[in-house]
């Protein structure tokens, strides 16, 4: 059966738009995947920074709408991604030197125009993506944003998507925070949920992206981690989902014995979810991908792998039954 009947929360992926290689809107294959088993969508990078805005207040929404209008077209939800992040800004933002009121004008101005040209039409946005550090103890990532406006760029993110789109659910999105590098990233972040929430900026729900392995994290780390974001009563998505089978770089190709290690993760993933996250803060599940030829993990690690649900001929792995037999 399709993935996204199974539940009554969102099941997405996230897709390339045109002019990318694989772009949804010129491949049947992948529409017709997209169309069977998923009701939500992201772009994977079409609504980026360097993408939306390519030149000082040009924006152009071409392909981002392109993608919008075909998800609304088969009654896909859109997941927006992402408002503000360091990587992929334009290159004319990382060339800019200026007093910091310029670079808030600057994030004013892209998170007003991108916001308010979607509104009504997105579900949720990740207004801020990656914004703390891997180290111990956790502090605020070094990027253009926070050298330059300080830590409170955060916090006016937030306040200026909730202007521009008030009805949107606005997510805070980042990776590791489900266990692999220990609990203090993850407490850094919910410590800015809680100054937030106690203070009335509008936040709504926390994006664990979950680009994982069949090792790590454990269950009962990702357990304990949804659960501290539960506690807060916000909103819980998996953002990210791949599950890498390779980390080992022993394969050349996916075996039997390991695509059956991945179905049992997927089923596991999602299981947890289930048990942690009640039903009114299910914010959903987002696979980074439909098939192993378009995901991005071989490139990032630089080594073949097969993260993801469709094989490269758009045939169901077992990892699709897993994720299906958990939900
Ligand atoms: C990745 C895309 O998948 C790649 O195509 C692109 O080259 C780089 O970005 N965390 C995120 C996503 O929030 O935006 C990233 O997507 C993967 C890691």
């Amino acid at each position: 059966p399709p993935l996204s009947s199974l539940v009554d929360f969102p099941v997405g992926a996230a897709v390339p738009a045109d002019p990318w290689p694989n772009s949804l809107l010129q491949s049947p294959q992948r529409q017709a995947l997209m169309e069977r088993h998923f009701n939500s969508l992201t772009a994977e990078n079409a609504m980026k920074m360097a993408y939306l805005q390519p030149r000082p207040g040009e924006f152009d929404f071409t392909h981002a709408d392109a993608l919008v209008n075909y998800a609304r077209g088969h009654n896909m939800i859109v997941h927006g991604h992402a408002l503000v992040w360091h990587t992929q800004t334009a290159k004319w933002m990382d060339e800019q030197t200026g007093p910091a009121n310029e670079f808030t004008r600057i994030l004013d101005r892209h998170i007003r125009t991108v916001a308010g040209h979607f509104v009504g039409r997105l579900k949720s946005w990740d207004v801020v993506n990656e914004a703390f550090t891997d180290e111990t103890p956790s502090d605020y990532r070094d990027t253009i944003w926070y050298r330059n406006i300080g830590a409170g760029y955060i916090e006016r993110a937030f306040k200026l998507a909730h202007q521009a789109d008030p009805k949107a659910e606005l997510y805070y999105n980042d990776y590791d925070i489900s266990g692999m590098i220990g609990p203090a990233k993850l407490d850094r972040v919910l410590a800015m949920f809680d100054d937030f929430l106690a203070r009335g900026v509008p936040i709504h729900g926390l994006g664990f992206q979950m680009h994982i392995d069949t090792q790590e994290p454990t269950l009962s780390d990702i357990e304990e981690a949804f659960s501290k974001a539960v506690a807060r009563g916000i909103k819980v998505r998996i953002s990210e989902l791949d599950i890498a089978v390779n980390q080992s770089e022993q394969y050349q190709q996916l075996t039997p014995e390991v695509a059956q290690l991945q179905r049992q993760r997927y089923q596991d993933v999602a299981r947890v979810y289930l048990q942690t996250v009640p039903p009114a803060q299910r914010g959903g599940i987002t696979l980074w991908g439909l098939t192993d030829a378009d995901s991005w993990i071989p490139g990032f690690r630089k080594r073949a792998d097969w993260p993801l649900l469709f094989d490269a001929d758009f045939q169901a792995k077992p990892a699709l039954t897993g994720l299906a037999e958990g939900l």
